[in-house]
């Protein structure tokens, strides 16, 4: 028997599996611990089923003597210190697969919507404005034809161009290592979709230079990262026109604050980091996490370890 610390209760029947074999103690509050109570919690833990919410850090593990195996519940793993983690050698896992077409239906839904301008028209319309059938009345942009860039190609990305293929949009892609291939996708595409990991390199890519490329009548979308969007330099090229619209699934910091001035931006959506909420990727997402702790206090590889410790 391990001790297992779950940082909050899990969609589906696998964690249930989990209590069974192990002494596990989930977190019980809707708002996850504080870094000091998931530090004490981790402290006395075999192996930890963390969220994306919870920053594991070198300190925190060092805190840690027993710690064997850390699982995140999700695909990225930003919150973790990898490196730290590698140097102790406890393997991390994360959740892949699971959340690829949820992530990339809802990349659709957040475009859509910006096209259409669904969230504002739905407000007129139960808000008793909508007196006749206007010809000119919420004007939007075309999704069929239209030219979509997806920067990032791995799971989601891909499978976001699978569902532009049934729209008869034209993709363009690219890595962000390569330059030239990015700017020509920043001026091209009519519609912008990140699907990218957050790392030192993709941290603040689109800022001020990206944006400005950018067609006035194009829309960001992210379901990625919020930090890989620089939010001061959107929120102006939003005020000012430098491009039409932006859906975003994800912020830095996340909740954003009630004040930020990016709430204040015109042609914005935000939704509360939905990409992989549907009941059977969560569920799912919740067995492979269960899978990965499983193994990790078995001394077994992982399932699903992180890529970032299995190159080289
Ligand atoms: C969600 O953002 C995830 O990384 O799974
Ligand atoms: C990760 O970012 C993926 O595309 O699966």
């Amino acid at each position: 028997m391990g001790r297992v610390f779950v940082t909050r209760r899990l969609p589906g029947a696998a964690l249930t599996q989990l209590e069974q074999l192990h002494e596990t103690f989930v977190w019980p509050d809707q708002l996850p611990p504080s870094y000091e109570q998931l530090r004490e919690h981790t402290a006395r833990a075999d192996a930890l089923l963390a969220l994306l919410t919870d920053r594991v850090d070198a300190p925190l593990m060092a805190a840690s003597p027993n710690l064997r195996v850390i699982a995140n519940y999700a695909v990225g793993y930003d919150n973790i210190d990898v490196d730290a983690a590698s140097a102790r050698g406890i393997p991390v896992g994360n959740t892949p697969d699971a959340l690829t077409d949820a992530t990339a239906d809802l990349t659709f839904a957040l475009l859509m919507a910006a096209a259409r301008r669904i969230p504002e028209a739905a407000a007129f319309a139960r808000g008793g404005r909508w007196q006749t059938w206007e010809p000119a009345g919420f004007l939007g942009a075309d999704v069929h034809g239209a030219t979509l860039g997806i920067i990032g190609l791995g799971r989601i990305g891909q499978a976001v161009a699978r569902r532009a293929t049934g729209f008869g949009m034209e993709v363009l892609t690219t890595e962000t290592r390569d330059q030239h291939n990015l700017e020509h996708l920043l001026r091209r595409s009519d519609f912008i979709s990140i699907h990218l990991p957050l790392t030192a390199g993709t941290r603040g890519l689109i800022g001020a230079d990206a944006l400005a490329l950018m067609k006035p009548t194009a829309i960001l979308i992210n379901t990625a990262r919020g930090a890989i969007v620089e939010r001061s330099a959107l929120a102006r090229a939003l005020h000012t026109g430098q491009i039409a619209g932006a859906a975003l699934d994800v912020t830095e910091p996340e909740p954003l604050p009630e004040d930020d001035p990016l709430w204040e931006a015109p042609n914005l959506l935000v939704v509360p980091h939905i990409g992989s909420a549907t009941w059977s990727a969560r569920e799912r997402m919740t067995e492979i996490a269960v899978q990965n702790i499983l193994a990790g206090l078995d001394g077994d590889p992982l399932p699903y370890q992180v890529p970032a410790q299995l190159k080289d």
